[in-house]
């Protein structure tokens, strides 16, 4: 083989391997199950999911590369903005219902090996059909209003007191896995609190629970094995299985990943302090 061509089969092997890292980090981040519509043969990715809050619904965007309905004409910059910054390539202000604001801790490289990744997709020409939202939440001036006050861009940084699984842990659960979203308590305008991370909440008519290391309230009496098992397959250590939004969150997102972010996961939520479970 010539060095040119030894370059080229070097760079289509780098080509795949980002791809694949992609795809396994477009299920650490979850996107699935918000990006495919929640019909019977529904292209996944493809958008068009309806998702009920109290502000209105709102329905996700087509992430496959079509230039016109999709983001095929997306730069990296535009695809690294959105999740860094809650912008779009126009400059609008996303709502967060999109959940940048824990993707913002993600880096660069695993953003662009995502963006790879859907780019590797197969184009579905699908129009967004538009959110229907509340009079005060229907304008993008809304969404900015809300990022002025809640949202502070951040990158991940590593917590050099702790070891590696822990900070693979607490990247994939603060950040791509966004667990708070749903497990950490929100104000009245809709923004998590820090200080009562992962304690539990209600959205809508969901009850989320706590999964800090509380004792009763929480999971303290789960083992990082009980964790690593439940995210694994969804069953609880009395042998109940998990239901309403966390089956697909499991299915499309932990089920997927290797044992050893599995176990990151647990290690980072054995190490938060016992929180007992907000009145609400
Ligand atoms: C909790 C549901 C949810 C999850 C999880 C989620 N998204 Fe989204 N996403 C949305 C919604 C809703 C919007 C539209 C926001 C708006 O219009 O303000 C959106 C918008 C986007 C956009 C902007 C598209 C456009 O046309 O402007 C991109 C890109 C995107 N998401 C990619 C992803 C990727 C990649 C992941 C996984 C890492 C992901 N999303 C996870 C709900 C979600
Ligand atoms: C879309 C919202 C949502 C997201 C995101 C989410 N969860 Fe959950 N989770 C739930 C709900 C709802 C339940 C309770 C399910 C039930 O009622 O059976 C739950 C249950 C759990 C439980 C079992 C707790 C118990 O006492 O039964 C654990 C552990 C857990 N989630 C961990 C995680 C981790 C780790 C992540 C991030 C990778 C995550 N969850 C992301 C909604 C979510």
């Amino acid at each position: 083989m010539g060095a040119a061509a030894m370059m080229a089969a070097l760079s289509a092997f780098a080509a795949d391997d980002i791809v694949e890292r992609g795809r396994y980090l477009t299920y650490a981040g979850g996107c699935i199950s918000c990006h495919t519509e929640d019909v019977e043969d529904a292209i996944p990715l493809a958008g068009g999911r309806a998702m009920e809050t109290p502000f209105g619904t709102f329905y996700s965007p087509n992430l496959t590369p079509d230039m016109k309905s999709g983001i095929g004409g997306w730069s990296d910059d535009d695809f690294v903005d959105a999740f860094w910054e809650g912008v779009s390539p126009d400059g609008k202000h996303y709502f967060p219902a999109f959940p940048y604001t824990s993707y913002t801790g993600a880096s660069r490289d695993d953003l662009l090996a995502i963006k790879a990744y859907l780019f590797s997709l197969e184009p579905v020409p699908k129009e967004t059909a538009d959110h229907d939202l509340a009079w005060y939440m229907s304008s993008r001036i809304a969404a900015g209003a809300w990022k002025a006050v809640n949202f502070e861009p951040a990158r991940f940084e590593p917590d050099p007191s702790q070891d590696e699984q822990w900070n693979r842990g607490a990247y994939l659960v603060r950040h791509l896995g966004h667990c708070g979203e749903c497990h950490t308590p929100r104000n009245a305008i809709g923004v998590s609190q820090a200080d009562t991370e992962m304690a539990g909440s209600t959205f809508g008519e969901e009850k989320i629970p706590n999964i800090t290391t509380h004792r009763i309230d929480g999971i303290g009496r789960w083992s990082a094995s009980d964790i690593e098992y439940f995210l694994d397959i969804g069953m609880l250590p009395d042998g109940d299985f998990t239901g309403s939004s966390m089956v697909d969150v499991i299915e499309d997102n932990t089920s997927k990943l290797t044992r050893d972010d599995r176990l990151a996961i647990a290690s980072y939520l054995k190490s938060l302090p016992p929180r007992e479970s907000a009145e609400d």
